[in-house]
């Protein structure tokens, strides 16, 4: 049981979805960054900086085409890149692309994925939410794995939370009919919160997974989660046929 509390919010007493969507965004609009940011001086060659550098934003909506037959799958927040370069490394059929808003995170990855030999995987230095519908056709995406996301305990930041009614509605439009997102928490209230979530978009058939799952690699948080016993719980929202 974990020691803080997860805030649950009052929907009655939310703003509206579109000022939360705004809200939500980290380092702020895209739009806003290209005019009054400073560029980063990232490296890696498996890096893209869509927001400072236009031509990897092309090179991104090309690594989504749909032109391309291996399955997609994208994760949000891969931290150090540990699952992605397992996976990626684990499935040469299909692309991987990850995205994460801090940029050593992303140096760390692309490295990994040069000490692998993995050339199926991108990692692109922007906030998730607003790229993906910039660069991704709809309805084209095969899996979406968010993996223990910051819980964000008070109540003050639960606007940070990476899952929210607003993030899994987009999700539902991302995904392709069958196509899964699949969630993982060490934190029980979170997972509980998330299914509820999937559950009420009415886009998603929900179910609870054991995990660790034997098909897939662990991340990074998950394999010390079990170095300490903590358990760990995993949500599979697969995208129906509901328009
Ligand atoms: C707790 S860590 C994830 C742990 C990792 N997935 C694991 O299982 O070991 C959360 C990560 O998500 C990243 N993140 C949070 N919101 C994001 C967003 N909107 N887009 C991209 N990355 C995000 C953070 O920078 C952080 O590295």
């Amino acid at each position: 049981m974990p020691i803080k509390t997860f805030h649950l919010p009052d929907p009655n007493r939310q703003p509206p979805a579109e000022q939360r969507r705004q809200r939500a965004l980290i380092g702020g609009a895209i739009e806003q960054r290209r005019l009054h940011g400073t560029p980063s001086d990232l490296k890696g060659t498996f890096v893209l900086d869509p927001v400072y550098r236009a031509e990897h934003e092309g090179q991104l909506r090309d690594w989504c085409a749909t032109q391309d037959p291996r399955p997609l799958t994208i994760e949000v927040g891969f931290q150090m890149g540990e699952f992605a370069a397992a996976y990626a490394a684990q499935h040469p059929e299909r692309r991987y692309l990850g995205f994460e808003v801090r940029k050593s995170y992303c140096e760390t990855a692309s490295e990994a994925f040069e000490t692998g030999g993995v050339a199926n995987a991108r990692v692109a230095l922007v906030d998730a939410r607003e790229m993906i519908p910039r660069v991704l056709q709809m309805g084209s995406l095969d899996e979406l794995f968010v993996f223990f996301p910051d819980p964000w305990w008070k109540p003050r930041h639960v606007k940070k939370r990476l899952i929210s009614p607003e993030f899994v509605a987009d999700a539902a439009q991302w995904l392709r009919p069958g196509g899964r997102l699949l969630f993982k928490s060490d934190v029980q209230e979170y997972a509980d919160w998330a299914a509820g979530i999937f559950s009420a978009d009415g886009h998603f058939d929900v179910e609870r997974l054991a995990d660790p799952q034997a098909d897939i690699p662990l991340t990074l948080r998950e394999r010390r989660c079990r170095y300490h016993g903590r358990p760990t719980w995993a949500v599979e929202a697969k995208r129906n046929l509901n328009p």
